[in-house]
This record gives C-alpha cells, sequence and structure tokens, in this order.
C-alpha cells in the first residue's frame, strides 16, 4: 500500500479529485495518510477532513523565520512516513533538505505543459493569463517529479487542452482543472502505486 501525504495551499480541488479516485477504485493500492497545508484556512484541509483523513496546519506565519517553518514543515511530513508525496496546488518553495530526503519521491502538478508557461512566478490564475497573452491554441497540465528547481523534474505525463476564443484565464483554468489536472494527477499516483512508472 503506497502510504501518499498530499500538501496543499487552496481550495484542495486536485487532492479531491485523488479521494475520489481512489474511493472509485481508479487508483489502487493508495492511502492518503495526511494532508498537510501551510494556510490554515486552506479549504483542502476541510476535504481532508471529511474523508477521516488526518489534516495539519503548518504555518510560516508560527515560526519565527524559515529555517524553524522548514524543520517544523519537515518533522510533520516525515512523521507520516509517507511513501511519496504529492504537491496539489502548493504554493511554498519546499526545504532543500526535504528534496534531498524524499528525491525521487515527490511529485507536483503543474497547470501547463511544461516547458510552457512555468518556473518562478508561474502558478495558479498566472499561468493561465500567460498562456492567453501568449496566444496559444493548446495548453494543458503536467505531473511532474520535483528536483530542487521550479518545474524542472521528469516529466511523468501531460494532458493537452484546447483554449477557446474569449476564454477568461478562469474560463480556460477551469477546463484544464477538470480536463487534465484532475485526470493525471491520480493516474500518476496509481501508476507509482502500482509499479507502472
Ligand atoms: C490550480 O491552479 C492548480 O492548477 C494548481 O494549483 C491551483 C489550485 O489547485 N496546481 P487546487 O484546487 O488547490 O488543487
Amino acid at each position: 500500500m503506497l502510504r501518499v501525504c498530499v500538501c496543499v495551499s487552496g481550495g484542495g480541488t486536485n487532492l479531491q479529485a485523488l479521494m475520489d479516485a481512489i474511493d472509485a477504485g481508479q487508483v489502487t493500492n493508495t492511502q492518503i495518510v495526511r494532508v498537510i497545508s501551510n494556510n490554515k484556512g486552506a479549504y483542502a484541509l476541510e476535504r481532508a477532513r471529511k474523508k477521516g483523513i488526518d489534516a495539519v496546519a503548518v504555518s510560516p506565519k508560527d515560526y519565527g523565520d524559515r529555517e524553524t517553518f522548514n524543520e517544523a514543515f519537515l518533522e510533520c511530513v516525515d512523521a507520516a512516513e509517507p511513501d511519496l508525496v504529492v504537491l496539489a496546488g502548493f504554493l511554498v518553495v519546499l526545504p532543500p533538505e526535504m528534496i534531498r530526503k524524499y528525491e525521487g519521491r515527490i511529485i507536483n502538478i503543474h497547470p501547463a505543459l511544461i516547458p510552457s508557461f512555468c518556473g518562478k512566478g508561474f502558478y495558479g490564475l498566472k499561468v493561465h493569463e500567460a498562456a492567453l497573452a501568449r496566444g496559444v491554441k493548446i495548453t494543458g497540465a503536467t505531473v511532474h517529479f520535483v528536483d530542487e528547481g521550479t518545474d524542472t523534474g521528469p516529466i511523468i505525463l501531460q494532458k493537452a487542452v484546447e483554449v477557446l476564443s474569449g476564454d477568461t484565464p478562469e474560463a480556460l483554468q477551469r477546463r484544464v482543472m477538470e480536463q487534465a489536472e484532475w485526470v493525471i494527477l491520480p493516474q500518476a499516483v496509481n501508476m507509482i502505486a502500482n509499479g507502472l512508472l
């Protein structure tokens, strides 16, 4: 059974997609053992609690400096003894020590087709604003392993989504989430849980 710790910062729709896929038997041999957020008010924590999953907030605001936050955050991850860490809408830079310790066992969902519209400053709605500004006709989402860079680790899965004329950033974000993110994140976890990668 693959023990999964999911890190979230906001609404948690990717977390929800993963939980639903596990319940539906589309993702097997997997258990979400802990959900951690840097944001106490993240609705993602509520989603976890409703499913009876251990949900913890570790907020940088509660720590004097980044160092002590990093230590507390890594301790919270370690305590769950995860086999895999999933970053699902997680907006905090991971402690370098955590990247080393969990090398090859951290994955992230990015709302664009890496290497497009990724890297520093490209998160959430900004990604879709950039795609619309560039006028691309196809965008999508990427699941990749996390390394010490930003959105630079090996790509696991990608799924393309059409950009429609008249799209607002919000409409495009929604379509990318529904048609791509919520599909490939569970798929990637299932592949890892069942040795298919
Ligand atoms: C979304 O923009 C998603 O593409 C990105 O983080 C944002 C929030 O995701 N990964 P979620 O609803 O919290 O999963």
